[in-house]
């Protein structure tokens, strides 16, 4: 069990580089692993979630070397040359290694099964096992809808044109990647834009994807030839940071070489809205993805009603865009995000209960919650063991009159390995302890 212990840190400062895209380094394992010739990874993310990736496509016999700081080489095996794996593939807290692999592995030529962590366990599978089950495949899950997965892989399977019911780019990617292995064309269409990483990256490994609109679509059977990947770090885990610097006094971040991609930049735009001063400096282009350094100064931020079609954009956010919220002036209105109950923890019930902790008025709704800025005091805030909840309230630190201890905060390590190191080089007042559950 690891816990940390946060005490009032008045500033924020230095020129930090946080660690690699979660989104972009996952793909970058699978698109690579069934792939011709040999991928190399630049920058990858040597977090639990997608280490979880890289070690089930050894399991399934692609040769994978590294990660190296950062450097990673695939070599990759083509289409059909994934191996069954000799035990079921253990996927931890990764949701996102999970969905996309179900429709990865629904079109082998063999049977797998996946499982998860306790976090894992309770998350909704259905959403991808409907749309496969209508292109052929045979998959099976708890009564509930939940992993463990039992997947008897189809060959081949028919291409569908799939409506997506809810905004999301695990199952978008889930059903492209089922796809490759289609006999005929699968077309997803969005209800709104969501991340667009599998797409670019088809592109890069030179798959031909059809975009019209919302609508995204590819033949089955093509192939994926390597390539060199430059990942850059996550806005995601930048993030932190942004918003640390935002809400401290006198208080400058520059963030080196993070990824801007407007899929991804919700948390921008709604910071803006608040009144954040947040600049994008030198950006540029970076194998396909959009690049920027992004300098972070003190603001004094103001409530809003944050506008509904920003939530997919900014959909990994919420948990420090809450705690944005908690030290504006004024109240903050969040609708149409009941995704955020079903992520690594309830985000919106763990959030209230956390900022209801150190003092804040915060009300939970069905699909969001209503935020009173106000004087963040100190208390004891369970994370639920979710990365995100746990680096959101260590940033509460700069605006708090008192210690905060955070539980539960082991599975920082899924997403942000050496949050820790970086938060403290930069201000915050923080100290983990470790002990058994
Ligand atoms: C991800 C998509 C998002 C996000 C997750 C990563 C991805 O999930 O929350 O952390 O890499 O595709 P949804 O698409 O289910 O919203």
């Amino acid at each position: 069990m690891i816990s940390f212990t946060v005490h009032p840190s008045p500033q924020l400062h230095g020129t930090l580089r946080v660690p690699g895209d979660k989104s972009i380094s996952h793909r970058a394992i699978m698109l690579g692993a069934i792939a011709e010739g040999t991928t190399q990874v630049h920058g990858f993310l040597e977090g639990e979630d997608t280490l979880a990736t890289l070690a089930v496509f050894q399991a399934m016999g692609v040769a994978i070397e590294g990660p190296r700081q950062g450097q990673v080489t695939i070599h990759g095996v083509g289409l059909q040359g994934l191996k069954p794996p000799a035990a079921p593939l253990y996927l931890g807290n990764s949701g996102t290694s999970i969905r996309l692999l179900t429709g990865l592995l629904a079109g082998q030529s063999f049977a797998v099964e996946m499982h998860g962590d306790a976090s894992l366990s309770r998350r909704p599978m259905r959403r991808v096992t409907a749309p496969l089950a209508q292109m052929g495949a045979c998959i099976q899950t708890t009564e509930a809808g939940t992993p463990p997965l039992k997947i008897i892989g189809t060959q081949p399977l028919m291409g569908i044109h799939y409506p997506l019911p809810v905004a999301s780019a695990q199952v978008k990617s889930c059903l492209l990647l089922a796809g490759l292995y289609a006999k005929g064309t699968t077309c997803v269409v969005e209800p709104a834009p969501t991340r667009d990483h599998t797409e670019r990256m088809l592109t890069g490994f030179g798959y031909s994807i059809q975009q019209e609109g919302q609508q995204v679509c590819l033949q089955g059977g093509g192939k994926l030839r390597a390539m060199t990947i430059d990942v850059p770090a996550d806005l995601s885990s930048a993030a932190f940071f942004i918003v640390g610097a935002t809400i401290a006094n006198n208080s400058q971040v520059l963030l080196q070489h993070v990824g801007i991609n407007p899929t991804r930049t919700g948390v921008i735009d709604i910071l803006r809205l608040m009144g954040a001063k947040i600049t994008f400096q030198n950006q540029r282009d970076i194998g396909g993805e959009p690049v920027a350094d992004i300098l972070v100064q003190s603001s004094s931020l103001h409530g809003i009603e944050i506008p509904r079609e920003l939530v997919p954009l900014a959909i990994d956010e919420f948990p420090i865009l809450f705690i944005a919220a908690a030290c504006a002036k004024g109240k903050t209105v969040l609708t149409g995000a009941e995704e955020l109950r079903v992520k690594e923890s309830d985000r919106i019930q763990v959030m209230a209960d956390g900022l209801q902790a150190v003092g804040i008025d915060a009300q939970p709704t069905p699909d969001g919650m209503i935020i009173h800025g106000g004087q963040l005091a100190g208390g004891t805030v369970k994370s639920h063991g979710d990365h995100r909840i746990a680096m959101a309230f260590t940033m509460a630190a700069l605006r708090a009159t008192d210690t905060i201890m955070i539980e539960d905060c082991a599975n920082v390590a899924t997403s942000f390995p050496n949050f820790v190191q970086l938060a403290q080089q930069a201000g915050i007042n923080l100290y983990q302890q470790e002990s058994k559950a």
